[in-house]
């Protein structure tokens, strides 16, 4: 990438540990690197991941959800922090916060969320048990734009993994988290390079580059 191209500025929303937050904020740490974590927010103050940001160097503060009336002014807080960070891409990892329809529609194509399952399978919670109740073969995580409907969003990149004989909860989870590790950094690039984008609700891949790139995020 040439040194011309200006990284983008990117917020990472969190709620809990934040361990997609330290594999973004790592990948980011190459000079080639496309983007650039100039923000943490989370809405929990008590989110471990809030202390790891800030281990890493990067500002990082808790908008406490609790403190608002509604949906609406706790966005209206987010949307502060992100203007006054000059913000110009939103990663959601682990942000467990329901954002209203008016701030997800004003980012449109410029938020993304990752997703532990092989969406449109297993939309919302409990995604490792239920794929094990459902006796898949194949699991995995997604990211994916966000669009006012939970986890529906078109998606930019998976990543699969085999469900074992014997595997637990906690054993599935373990599997698909060190590809979501992967796979977010992997996705970030794609779409802050440039080399995809939200057009016409689908991701448009704008380069032969930028297609392969995603599509050796699915071999393991
Ligand atoms: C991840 O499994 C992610 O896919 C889901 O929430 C979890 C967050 O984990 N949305 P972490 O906080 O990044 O460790």
């Amino acid at each position: 990438m040439s040194a011309a191209v200006p990284k983008k500025r990117v917020a990472i929303l969190i709620s809990g540990r934040g361990s997609n937050m330290v594999s973004l904020i790592a990948a980011a740490r190459a000079p080639d690197y496309p983007a650039e974590i100039v923000l943490v927010l989370s809405n929990r103050p008590d989110a471990a991941g809030l202390d790891r940001a800030r281990e890493a160097g990067i500002p990082a503060c808790a908008v406490d959800h609790r403190a608002f009336a509604d949906r609406a002014s706790f966005d209206a807080a987010l949307q502060a922090e992100l203007d006054a960070a000059g913000i110009e891409l939103i990663v959601l990892a682990g942000f467990m916060r329901i954002l209203t329809d008016a701030f997800v529609e004003a980012w449109a194509g410029r938020m993304i969320n990752i997703h532990p399952s092989l969406l449109p399978l297993f939309k919302g919670t409990h995604t490792h048990q239920r794929a094990l109740e459902a006796g898949v073969r194949l699991h995995g995580c997604s990211v994916h734009y966000v669009v006012p409907e939970l986890d529906a969003g078109p998606i930019v990149a998976q990543a699969a993994v085999p469900v074992l004989p014997g595997d637990d909860a906690d054993t599935l989870a373990a599997r698909v988290i060190v590809q979501e590790h992967r796979l977010y950094p992997a996705a970030l690039a794609l779409i802050a390079g440039g080399g995809a984008a939200l057009e016409g609700g689908r991701v448009r891949f704008f380069t032969d580059r930028a297609r392969d790139a995603s599509a050796a995020l699915l071999s393991l």
